[in-house]
């Protein structure tokens, strides 16, 4: 039930790809964990010039896998030509966090590049291009790409937090001893940072709610919260480097349910444009619950909001109303 190659080729673009996690992406999008197994796949590789021989060896490496899906591979060093026709950019080149630095330390090295870089993806994408950002700050990166692309709508510009959002599942899963593919309806609100708010008010585990099935609401507003806003720093420090295959599988899951559409019934985690919804700041990137039809996200409207969470969801607004002026700053 293949799709016309003609019609039905998608571009990808993965950056950096000596990167771990583009390195990481590349095979899960060559054999169908993006776009779903029927459709055919061109992969486009970016990366800086003194990388260029290893990433003519990834080019090598993937001709050798002899994927069927893969029908071409571009892999350049031209931002320009990297981004000639894409359907779908995935960002996941930049300055990586080191252990002991905040995302606010990576600031000023990335916003620079996500700068440059919109207006490549502007003048050569496809129409309709939809867009991830993976590197962090994610959700400033976002909205600086946003802001330098202006001819991208800003409902094509999305960021990752279904990292955050898995991790949830994952620590839910943990904890009940119930499958993950059981657990459902986490919400990540507002930055991937620290200061996001992972939600399980409105989580199931086995169709039931997560607070009755889990049964400890002091580990619920606890360590179960410090433990998903944590990970990323927590994976650092066992690594030595940033998460990669998970960031990697989660991306292909965000742009998945994004192009494909989420389960009835079900929402995930999103970075997008706020228009304000449940108080959030406007005119910044923000994680909401989000549900994907036809290939565009609807903010999930109407969940009850309880004080706590409230105050919660303001938290990571503010810091990410701070992070786009610093940004500004940045950029000035
Ligand atoms: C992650 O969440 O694993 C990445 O964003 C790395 C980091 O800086 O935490």
């Amino acid at each position: 039930s293949g799709r016309s190659i003609q019609h039905g080729l998608h571009h990808l673009e993965a950056r950096e790809v000596l990167g771990q996690i583009g390195y990481a992406i590349c095979p899960m999008i060559a054999r169908g964990a993006m776009l779903g197994p029927d459709q055919p796949v061109i992969l486009h590789m970016l990366d800086i010039e003194p990388a260029k021989t290893a990433l003519e060896g990834v080019r090598m490496e993937l001709i050798d896998a002899a994927y069927p899906l893969l029908a071409g591979v571009v892999a350049t060093t031209n931002v320009e030509e990297a981004c000639k026709g894409v359907d779908v950019a995935v960002m996941v080149g930049g300055f990586p966090r080191k252990a002991g630095m905040e995302r606010k330390d990576v600031m000023s090295k990335n916003v620079a590049i996500y700068k440059s870089q919109a207006s490549a993806l502007e003048k050569n994408a496809a129409p309709g291009c939809k867009v991830l950002v993976v590197a962090n700050p994610a959700n400033t990166n976002s909205l600086i790409l946003k802001e330098y692309a202006p001819s991208i709508p800003a409902e094509n510009i999305t960021c990752m937090t279904r990292l955050d959002h898995n991790r949830a599942l994952g620590q839910l899963s943990e904890r009940s001893g119930v499958h993950v593919s059981k657990v459902r309806n986490v919400i990540i609100w507002g930055n991937h940072s620290s200061t996001q708010y992972p939600d399980v008010n409105h989580a199931t585990i086995d169709g039931k709610p997560a607070r009755e099935v889990i049964g400890d609401d002091s580990y619920l507003d606890g360590d179960f919260i410090s433990t998903v806003q944590q990970r990323g720093a927590a994976i650092i420090k066992a690594r030595g480097l940033s998460s990669a295959l998970s960031a990697a599988s989660s991306a292909c899951d965000h742009v998945r349910d994004w192009v494909l559409g989420t389960p009835e019934g079900t929402w995930v985690s999103m970075g997008v444009y706020s228009d304000g919804s449940y108080g959030a700041p406007k005119d910044i990137v923000y994680s909401f619950p989000v549900t994907c039809k036809d290939g565009k996200w609807t903010i999930k409207q109407g969940l009850s909001i309880d004080d706590a969470s409230a105050a919660k969801m303001k938290a990571t607004g503010d810091e990410l109303v701070e992070e786009k002026a610093l940004a500004m700053e940045c950029l000035e």
